[in-house]
């Protein structure tokens, strides 16, 4: 079956069209970051105009890099939320149109669980596993026991990850999004320059507010002795703050796959594209003998890829009970 994916939540208009749940014939992105970075973060008034003005050609350059026809399409699947509200209804209505014309079967999907099963493309899902979802707007671990049946054990109680990184970022003056910007900066520097921990117990659950604030700080006082950072400085930081919130989420998702009794850990979402957290969480997991799938690069940041592969599990496992839910409130 062929599907086309479409997805709207935040800042990306991303399409592309999968043959089955992994066969990969396009992959398109549109970024509106541009128009966003200098406010520091994402305007959604923006944000959903700039889908409405590329949504057409994002799918219609789907369809020809695949190089199908509407009437080859068996299955739209569109992400229904969580996410903007204006640019989720972009994507909805998009979608709902195009599948009222073509005649065919639509089905929303949850952004989030698309982000998590991400990890298993061209991978065979091995049920039960733990998720960490770690992106811009979610930090949460997921004990999943088939594809329609999963529970948070743990998640932030403050920021996201991703959030962390672009605050941190921001106080540091550097550009939007953060994570890139620090991952970079972080191999010049030294990770053990300046003390910065991630506080929240030892439990499963984070914390990720408490270290923005430490790096805050840390910066006004070293502005107040020795005026603008340098760029050592800078790079310092952004290693010390990087370490840090790498190895909470090393240390709490290994913790978590124990707690549930699990053997794989699957990591989806945009601070997924880190590679120092990559190959920390590879040889945690390789030491403890846990299977481990992580989204590739180019499906961790907001895509479509994983909103279609997604919906054609869904669709083939019948685990949509046939409903066809479309509301970007719940998600
Ligand atoms: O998954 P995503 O594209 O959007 C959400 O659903 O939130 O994630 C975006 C987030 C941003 O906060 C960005 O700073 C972070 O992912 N990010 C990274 C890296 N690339 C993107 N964080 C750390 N290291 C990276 N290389
Ligand atoms: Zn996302």
């Amino acid at each position: 079956m062929v599907v086309l994916g479409i997805e709207t939540s935040c800042d990306e208009t991303c399409a592309s069209v999968l043959c089955g749940c992994d066969r990969v014939l396009s992959n398109i992105v549109s970024s509106s970051l541009s128009l966003h970075a200098p406010y520091g973060g994402v305007i959604p008034e923006i944000a959903s105009r700039a889908h409405l003005e590329v949504i057409v050609s994002v799918v219609d350059a789907a369809l020809k890099e695949a190089r199908v026809a509407p009437k080859d399409i068996g299955l739209i699947g569109v992400t229904q939320g969580p996410g903007l509200i204006g640019s989720l209804l972009v994507g909805i209505s998009f979608a709902r149109a195009l599948a009222l014309a073509w005649g065919v079967p639509i089905l929303g999907v949850n952004h989030v669980r698309s982000h998590l099963y991400a990890s298993f493309i061209e991978k065979k899902i091995l049920f039960p596993f733990v998720g960490l979802v770690v992106s811009g707007g979610h930090t949460s671990l997921y004990r999943v026991k088939s594809l329609s049946h999963e529970e948070i054990i743990g998640s932030t109680r403050d920021d996201a990850a991703g959030e962390a990184f672009d605050k941190v970022a921001k106080i540091l003056g550097l550009a939007y999004p953060g994570g890139p910007v620090i991952e970079k900066l972080a191999k010049q520097g030294q990770s053990d320059a300046f003390v910065l921990k991630c506080d929240c117990g030892s439990g499963i659950d984070f914390s990720f507010s408490g270290i923005k604030t430490a790096v805050l700080y840390k910066v006004r006082d070293l502005k107040k002795v020795y005026g603008a950072l340098k760029k050592e400085t800078i790079a310092d930081i952004c290693a010390s703050f990087q370490e840090a919130v790498v190895r909470d989420l090393v240390a709490k998702s290994i913790r978590a796959v124990h707690a549930a009794k699990a053997k794989t850990l699957a990591v989806g979402g945009g601070v997924a594209f880190n590679n120092t957290l990559r190959q920390r969480l590879a040889s945690a997991c390789q030491k403890e003998g846990i299977r481990f799938c992580i989204a590739p690069h180019e499906y961790c940041l907001d895509n479509a890829v994983m909103v279609a592969s997604l919906a054609a599990r869904l669709f083939r496992s019948k685990k949509h009970k046939g409903r066809v839910r479309l509301d970007p409130l719940t998600g």
